[in-house]
């Protein structure tokens, strides 16, 4: 099932995603593209914030639905291409998996595309890096989805730091880099929803290589005072 529906012709996608707050009656679709630890983890946590969340792996909606079991019903199983057409994209995959997600470009229409992935070839604990050789993720995403806006974002923090428990009155800052700023603007909106403090950084080919893995903010965990309730 296709996630796009009618206002595509009513709101071209830069005009309508705006501020998430700012999208009036419209209901923003979400789709995640990964369906491991930070796949699950965003899908349930934007689910019960009442958003419609799409979540696909590789082996199918099916298999997404076996590993989400009862706990997530907010959470609609999905395929790959079908979560690519959402609002917003979450790309939660492992890096060596990206370019056979976007092998047909991406998100369209530039629709956001939210990229976690850090540059692991294997994961820890025997860990081995791509080396880019001076490219940086962020951007070989950006060129690979050319029609999406694409933001950098939840992946400077393993997410069983990410979403452990805070000190009282303070929360855990997220560091979003991209090249468009209302679409910064509209993942910042989901990362205040998540609970986390967002610290927009600048564009992908600064802030983006800041991020990256081996680079100075990647698994740095920052904490700042909560802001009081207006
Ligand atoms: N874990 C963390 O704490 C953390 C923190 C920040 C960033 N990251 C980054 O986030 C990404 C995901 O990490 P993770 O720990 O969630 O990995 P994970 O637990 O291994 O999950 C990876 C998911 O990607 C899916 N996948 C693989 N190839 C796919 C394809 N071609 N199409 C659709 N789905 C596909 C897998 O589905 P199947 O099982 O069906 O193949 C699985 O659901 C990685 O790039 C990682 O470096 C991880």
């Amino acid at each position: 099932m296709a996630c796009d529906t009618a206002p595509d012709i009513l709101y071209p996608y830069p005009v309508r995603l705006q501020r998430l707050d700012h999208l009036g009656g419209h209901e923003v679709k979400i789709g995640i593209i990964g369906a491991g630890m930070v796949g699950k983890t965003l899908a349930t946590g934007l689910a019960e914030k009442g958003h419609q969340v799409r979540l696909a792996n590789s082996r199918g909606p099916e298999s997404v639905a076996e590993s989400l079991g009862a706990s997530t019903a907010k959470v609609t199983p999905s395929s790959t291409s079908a979560t690519l057409a959402c609002d917003l994209v979450f790309l939660t995959v492992p890096w060596t998996k990206v370019r056979d997600v976007l092998r047909s470009g991406g998100p369209k229409d530039g629709r956001i595309l939210v990229d976690a992935t850090n540059i692991f070839l294997r994961f820890p604990p025997e860990a081995l890096i791509d080396d880019l050789k001076g490219d940086s993720g962020s951007e070989i995403v950006a060129r690979l989805a050319p029609e999406a806006r694409v933001v950098k974002a939840f992946n400077t923090l393993p997410f069983t730091t990410m979403f452990a428990p805070l000190p009282d009155g303070m929360e855990r800052v997220l560091f979003v880099a991209g090249d468009d700023t209302m679409a910064v603007a509209s993942v910042s909106d989901l990362i205040v929803e998540l609970g986390l403090h967002p610290v927009p950084l600048g564009p992908l080919a600064q802030a983006g290589r800041l991020m990256e893995l081996g680079g100075p903010l990647s698994g740095l965990e920052l904490l700042t005072p909560a802001k009081e309730e207006a």
